[in-house]
């Protein structure tokens, strides 16, 4: 039994994603399903949202602290296997596999047995380092009998994603409106198909079969639109003009769709999983507390509007994640197990 993994990408930053993925992992572990989120963007922006400084200095500088990421798979990178990683428990359901700024090391080790894993022997070892994200992650929820796997991963194109994506079941794209999402996400389709072809063909090229390998399945679950780009010096036109180009473009680039329906908008297209609202000044509140914005109380300063807002963070969150585990095809009726 694998668990399923849920990668949230664009290849376009500031839209919000960190947010999302740490929001969202809250959100599951609230309605008793266990999380385990995987920082794995070498910014270890997610990492930082749940510890302050001194424990990520610690958690970075100490060659004896806990296992990362990175330390994690770092042994690949030389003669070793990999190391078992060590999660840190953040609620009774959420875990943390921490990110690490050093990951940003591994991508070398990547891109060089990308090639050697279409020869003809010597196979374990490529086979070995490109999974090694896929068999840490599993180990690690293996662990803690976690029911899904939520991973935030960097904006780009690069060795350490495509190794994250082969190690996917779906994929969740948050979009802002603007023209960069929408170039970002005429890119992401064609790549995610070629990640798709390229590990097929490596699948086949694996006769051993010495560990078990990932599909590379990476199915396109739906995509979100970001609220924050609607900025006071830009007219509301500006906004729609993007977001309302996004659900034509999705299918096209993303599922191939030759004619998709006209006169489609998010909020009348299945593939919208829904829209990301501006939270405004609950979200440093939560960055300043540690905590998710739907889980701030009065003693953390959520009073008067703030405490309505928090009401309805909760509500907007807690729909969007069933709607990812509808999607997803997550167990959710086991809430309250
Ligand atoms: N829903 C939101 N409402 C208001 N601000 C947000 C929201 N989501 C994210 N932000 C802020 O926008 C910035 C970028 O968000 P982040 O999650 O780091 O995006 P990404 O991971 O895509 O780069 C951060 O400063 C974050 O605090
Ligand atoms: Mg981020």
């Amino acid at each position: 039994m694998t668990t399923p993994v849920i990668t949230f990408f664009n290849n376009k930053g500031g839209v919000g994603k960190t947010s999302l993925v740490y929001h969202l992992a809250w959100m599951f572990s609230e309605q008793r399903k266990r999380v385990v989120a995987v920082d794995l963007d070498p910014q270890a922006n997610l990492t930082a949202a749940f510890f302050d400084e001194d424990t990520l200095e610690a958690m970075w500088d100490d060659a004896k602290s806990i296992n990362t990421i990175y330390k994690a798979v770092k042994p690949l990178s030389q003669v070793g296997d990999l190391a078992e990683p060590e999660l840190s428990k953040i609620s009774s359901d959420l875990y943390l596999l921490s990110g690490d700024v050093t990951l940003s090391a591994f991508e070398e080790t990547l891109e060089g047995v990308w090639p050697e894993s279409l020869g003809g022997k010597n196979l374990y070892r490529p086979f070995r380092i490109l999974t090694a994200f896929w068999h840490v992650m599993q180990m690690a929820a293996q662990k803690v009998e976690a029911d899904m796997l939520l991973i935030d991963i960097g904006p780009n194109l690069g060795a350490i994603n495509r190794s994250v994506l082969i190690a996917t079941n779906y994929v969740v794209i948050p979009l802002g409106a603007d023209l960069f999402s929408l170039q970002g996400l005429k890119n992401l389709g064609p790549t995610l198909r070629d990640w798709r072809t390229e590990w097929k063909k490596r699948l086949d090229n694996w006769k051993a079969k010495e560990f078990d390998l990932p599909k590379g399945e990476m199915e396109p679950a739906g995509y979100l639109c970001q609220q924050t780009s609607v900025r006071l010096d830009r007219p509301v036109k500006a906004y729609d003009k993007w977001i309302n180009r996004i659900p034509a473009v999705y299918r096209e680039s993303v599922l191939t769709e030759t004619k998709p329906p006209k006169n489609l908008v998010p909020s009348n297209d299945k593939y919208c999983l829904g829209t990301l609202k501006h939270y405004r000044s609950l979200i440093p509140l939560g960055q300043e507390h540690r905590k998710p914005i739907f889980k701030l109380t009065t003693a953390d300063g959520a009073i008067g509007s703030h405490a309505n807002a928090v009401q309805e963070a909760y509500k907007d969150f807690s729909v969007l994640s069933k709607k990812i585990a509808e999607v997803a095809k997550l167990d959710v009726t086991g809430v309250g197990k």
